[in-house]
This record gives structure tokens, sequence and C-alpha cells, in this order.
């Protein structure tokens, strides 16, 4: 599907609407012309940047291993060279100077030659070397979990601080964006990969898990375009294409929750394998001092998926996320396209109107939202694992006095997405 198409065809009928125009910003600007994003990787970025992606390929063999040492200190060792070799390629073949000049021509506008589908691809680079950098070795280990200020290279910094400025977020971990929507290319193959040498049913859930992100983005994006149209149409009393709007949202709901459910399966992402090699690497579980007060970051979580957001927002649901964690880890025009469509959800307003037929539309939706809701709270156990503390990628490392143990973090964690569900009305 064209969707930038679609997008201009909604500018067209709606003309300055709010939301449409939001919409076409994320599309243009963080999809580099489609929704999930489009990119490039490595040979398609100008001459400074290329070594980024070869340093990673390079060095991604080294990094996942099947067997996991019998002590932390033997595992944390691993990690230690594993940073100590991104260093020295890093500081052998990266010129810094070239680069930072070269990002910020591009965010002044002015780059030729970096485009933004290459743009995005780098997004991706830059976000899994860093994790790569904090974690240093997959299963992730005690030791690392433990460090909680991270010296990440200068090599690192600069431009991640200038990928941040670009998307509008702050957070020294990635995000679903930059993790899994950026790091597949147009043949839907994941460019930097975690797990590269690992066996079949490893690699095979490294790529479910990442795949589920963009194919559940793709699914959902018509949805979009008609959540904004059943919005103007509503805006302009126009009943009949307002309703037959929520007809067609509540049918193409359908897809992507059963792209959830066909891929969460244990014959597609093994439980055994998942959080060892998929999960804890994503995670960031450390942060930095900001005015003297330590900060942490917890980073990456299916709860960043924009479909929850934009549905939950026409539905008038309040955000799931804290306002901190929205502005680390969403990009702004995500956030600026779901805020547009809370703040034009007509669903109480025809509630109070005493419009019935709304109402039972959107509890079609609603319906929908449930299920998905309950299909993922039943995925959602925790397993442990003798390497590493009780941690997940959203809520960072549980263990503590309150949380001493798996069951506890189960518990926990259970609670907060039955709360969610709950609310889902
Ligand atoms: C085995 C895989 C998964 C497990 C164990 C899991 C676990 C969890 C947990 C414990 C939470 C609550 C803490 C938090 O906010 O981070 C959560 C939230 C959430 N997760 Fe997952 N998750 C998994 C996979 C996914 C996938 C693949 C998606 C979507 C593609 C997803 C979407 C969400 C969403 C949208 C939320 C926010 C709560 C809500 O809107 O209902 N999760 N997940």
């Amino acid at each position: 599907m064209d969707y930038m198409a679609l997008c201009r065809e909604l500018l067209l009928i709606s003309d300055d609407h709010e939301t449409a125009g939001y919409l076409q910003d994320l599309v243009v600007f963080d999809g580099a012309g489609n929704w999930p994003p489009q990119t490039n990787h490595g040979n398609s970025w100008p001459e400074p940047l290329r070594p980024y992606h070869e340093i990673y390929l390079q060095l991604v063999p080294t990094l996942s291993c099947a067997t996991v040492l019998p002590n932390d200190s033997s595992n944390y060792r691993r990690c230690q060279d594993y940073r100590a070799r991104m260093r020295m390629l890093l500081q052998d073949r990266i010129v810094i100077a070239d680069v930072a000049t070269l990002l910020s021509d591009m965010e002044a506008g002015s780059c030729v030659g970096f485009d933004l589908k290459a743009y995005n691809g780098f997004y991706a680079c830059i976000a899994l070397s860093r994790h790569a950098f904090r974690w240093g070795t997959i299963p992730i280990v005690k030791a690392a979990q433990e460090e909680k200020i991270i010296d990440i290279p200068v090599e690192l910094e600069i431009t991640w601080r200038c990928l941040c400025r670009h998307f509008g977020l702050y957070s020294q971990g990635g995000n679903v964006t930059s993790n899994y929507f950026c790091n597949f290319n147009d043949r839907d193959q994941i460019v930097y990969l975690i797990n590269e040498d690992m066996s079949e049913v490893t690699r095979t859930a490294e790529y479910h898990f990442g795949h589920v992100f963009p194919a559940i983005e793709k699914a959902a994006s018509p949805v979009y375009y008609h959540v904004v149209n059943s919005i103007f149409q509503y805006e302009t009393d126009n009943k009949g294409a307002y309703v037959a709007s929520l007809h067609i949202i509540e049918r193409l709901l359908r897809q992507p929750i059963k792209i959830y459910y066909d891929t969460l399966v244990d014959s597609k992402i093994s439980r055994s394998i998942w959080m060892a090699y998929c999960q804890g690497f994503q995670g960031w579980a450390a942060g930095e001092l900001i005015d003297g007060v330590y900060f942490e970051y917890d980073v990456l979580s299916g709860n960043q998926l924009p479909f929850c957001h934009i549905i939950d927002a026409f539905l008038g649901l309040e955000c799931y996320l804290t306002d901190q964690n929205r502005e680390g880890y969403i990009p702004v025009r995500q956030r600026d396209f779901s805020d547009s469509v809370r703040k034009h959800s007509f669903r109480q307003q025809a509630k109070r109107s005493g419009d019935s037929v709304i109402e039972a539309e959107m509890e079609k939706i609603v319906r929908r939202m449930r299920i998905f809701r309950h299909t993922h709270c039943a995925c959602a156990t925790l397993l442990t694992a003798p390497e590493r503390l009780v941690m997940t990628a959203g809520k960072s490392v549980l263990e503590s006095e309150e949380i001493p143990d798996v069951d506890a973090a189960i518990d926990f964690l259970d609670d907060i997405l039955v709360k969610r569900l709950g609310e889902t009305r």
C-alpha cells in the first residue's frame, strides 16, 4: 500500500486537520515515507558512518554464547573483553570530527546523500551497538546488571545525542522504534542480529520476537488512517461516514491482533530461549547522575508499541506510560499523533449526547483490545536464570527486598497487566 498517498488523501479531505497533520508528519519524518519506518543500512550511508555498520557486524559473532560459564567473574570477563574490542575498533576506525560535522549538517537540513531511510538505519546501528556495549555478552550476566553507570565510548555518545534530538526523546538505551522498527530492511530481515551463530531455535526466536513489532504496525497502519478519517467525519457531522469508519476500524483490528496471537507461540518464540537470548539484551538497567541524583533507564518494552497507544487514545483511555517513560522512549512524532487522537476522541461526547450507535461500535473496538490484553497477560510470565537477577526490559531489575524471587516478580507484573485489562472499557 502506498501509505503516503493515503495520508495525502486524508489531508485533502480534512484540509488542515491537526490529527491528519500529525499522522502525515509521522509518516514523512520518522517513517521516511511509509509506516512502519523504511530503512537503509551500511553502504547507503555517507562514508564516515559506514565503519559503525562494519564494526557491529565484525564483532557480533563474539556477542552471544551457547554456554554460560559457572561463575560470574568469568562471565563478566567475557563482557569486558567484548567492550574492549569494541572500544578499540571505534577509536581506530571512526573519525569522530567528520561524523560530528556530518550529523550537525543533517540536523541543519543541509546534508546531501544522507536521507531519512539511511538515518533510520543508522539509528538502529547506534542503538544496537550501545546495547551490545552495555551488556558485552548474551545471555546478560549479574555482574553487568549490577553496574549502574556505564562508560559508553564517545563515538556512540555524540551520535546518540544527535539521534535523540531528531526523534525528540532522551534515554541512554534504545526503544521499540530504534531496536525493532529500524532494524529491519525492506526484505523483512534483521540487519543487526544479536545471536548470529546460535542454534536454529535461538535465531528463530530472535527473528519472530523482533518481527512481531513492525508486522503489527504494518497491519495497523490502515487503522490509523481510518481513525483520523472517523474523527474528521464526526467533527463535520457526517454520520454515515464516521459509522462506516468505525466498522472498518473494528474489522481491520483483527489482523494486528492475530499477528500477535500467531507469533507468540512456542514454535516461533521458544520460552526457554526468549528470556536469556532475546529479552535481556533489550533492557538497560543502568543510568546516570543528573544534578547529583541517580536516574535509571528501563528502556525497551512492548509497552511502547504505537498500535496500543493510538487505539487506547481513540477509545479515550488514559495513557499507560508515565510521562517520564513516554518522553524517554516514545519518539515525539508518535507522541504528538496519539495525543491529538486522544484530544479529538469523540467517544465521551457521543455518550453524553446519547449516541448509542457510536458507543456500540466503540464497545466492539474495546472488545478487540481486551482480546489482545487477555492473550498478552497469558504469555507474560517470567522465567529465571542462574546467571542473572530477575529483570524485565520494561521494568528494569526487579530483584529487591520487596521482590525477592521470580514468583513475587510475576505477581507484581501480573497486577500491572490485569489493571490495564480492567481499565480497557
Ligand atoms: C514473551 C513475551 C512478552 C512478555 C513476557 C511480556 C511482558 C510484559 C510485561 C510484564 C508488561 C508490563 C510491564 C511493562 O509495562 O513493561 C508488558 C506490557 C506490555 N507489553 Fe508485553 N510482553 C511480551 C511481549 C510483548 C509483545 C510481543 C508485545 C507487542 C508486540 C507486547 C506489548 C505490550 C504492551 C502494549 C504492554 C503495555 C500494557 C498494555 O498496553 O496492555 N508485549 N509486557
